[in-house]
């Protein structure tokens, strides 16, 4: 079966078995029936942070389960309960619309509820995890349902408990968030959306405001996988030194950096890839995008997974040998 239709990177992979789970049913249903190890499941979402560089020999299982309830609310608040097969932007074009807060600067993010805390998804100063309130997931092994709080998921950047020791071993099937319906709380820290506030004149923020704020932003550097294929943030920012990041900045005085600690910065990827020379640069069929040097893109569509995981290696070579710096994928590499 082809999962060319099921990642936005738009590899030219198969699996041996894909299904489709709509409900928590469905997925008892086929645990009970064992006939498989459990090391050959994977779990599929939006597929927009994986990249297939083989073919796989295995069951794909994929989220689809659906609906957006209201668990309760009070004055300030409202804690919604989101099935993990949802998609994440109409989830957030949902609440902006309600005008609810808390998720409108991750607008546009491409995949679904149910992932997006397993990398604790962020963008513009915002993660998933500054609303989450606890999520549910079916525990593959056992055949139970699990609760997980904020703690239990141990949430970093771009991290979780369920990229680390639970990696594979649960199928999210609902996702809680706790949003704000007063007293909001904008986060319009990050640059870019205050110089996009300022160029589209306005003033008055709501979640519709700084949704659509940061879906300009997105549009105008980020390309849309319906376009051409990509699976966003190819790398993470590396964390390095201060010490290093001060010699760097003698050199490369224009090197950008966002301060974590008194002992650790954090630098943009896309910043040294671009300085490394690859911005734009297509081989084959495989290439960076020409306004973000951080998203590794399917230049015609024929990439196979297998072109791409060797166009990272050289990215990432590259980048060592110019700064010492070793860059480590953000997608994950099946
Ligand atoms: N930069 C360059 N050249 C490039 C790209 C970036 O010089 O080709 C510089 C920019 O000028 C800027 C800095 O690098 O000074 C940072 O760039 P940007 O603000 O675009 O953010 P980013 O670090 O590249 C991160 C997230 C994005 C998220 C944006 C906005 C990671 C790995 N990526 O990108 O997340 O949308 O911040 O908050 O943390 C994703 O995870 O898929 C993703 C798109």
């Amino acid at each position: 079966i082809s999962i060319h239709p099921f990642n936005t990177f738009g590899a030219r992979q198969n699996t041996s078995y894909f299904l489709r789970i709509s409900d928590i049913g469905g997925l008892q249903n086929f645990i009970d029936n064992k006939g498989f190890e459990l090391d050959q499941i994977m779990i599929l979402g939006g597929g927009s942070n994986v990249l297939f560089t083989k073919d796989y020999n295995g069951i794909i299982l994929k989220n689809e389960i659906k609906g957006i309830d209201v668990e309760k609310e009070n004055d300030e608040f409202v804690w919604l309960k989101i099935g993990g097969g949802e998609n994440w932007h109409e989830l957030v074009l949902y609440t902006v619309e309600n005008n609810w807060q808390g998720i409108e600067n991750l607008s546009l993010i491409p995949g679904t509820v149910g992932a997006s805390p397993i990398q604790n998804i962020g963008a513009y100063g915002v993660e998933v995890k500054d609303t989450f309130e606890s999520l549910e997931a079916f525990e593959l092994e056992t055949g139970t349902i699990k609760s997980f709080t904020k703690d239990d998921c141990g949430f970093g950047y771009r991290d979780s408990v369920f990229k680390r020791h639970l990696k594979g071993k649960y199928f999210i099937t609902s996702v809680t968030l706790k949003l704000r319906k007063t007293n909001h709380a904008y986060n319009t820290s990050y640059g870019a959306i205050e110089n996009m506030l300022q160029e589209k004149g306005i003033s008055e923020l709501s979640p519709k405001t700084i949704s659509e704020t940061v879906i300009a932003i997105r549009n105008s550097k980020l390309p849309n996988p319906e376009d051409i294929g990509n699976c966003g943030s190819f790398f993470k920012n590396p964390v390095i030194s201060t010490e290093d990041y001060k010699s760097l900045k003698e050199e490369y005085p224009s090197i950008p950096g966002y301060v974590l600690s008194e002992s650790e910065v954090k630098v943009p990827a896309g910043w040294l890839i671009d300085q490394s020379g690859w911005k734009g640069k297509v081989i084959g069929n495989v290439g960076t995008y020409e306004k973000q040097a951080l998203v590794l893109i399917n230049a015609t569509g024929m990439a196979t997974g297998e072109e791409a995981w060797s166009y990272a290696q050289e990215v990432k070579q590259s980048v060592f040998k110019k700064f010492n710096i070793e860059i480590n994928p953000e997608v994950n590499i099946i």
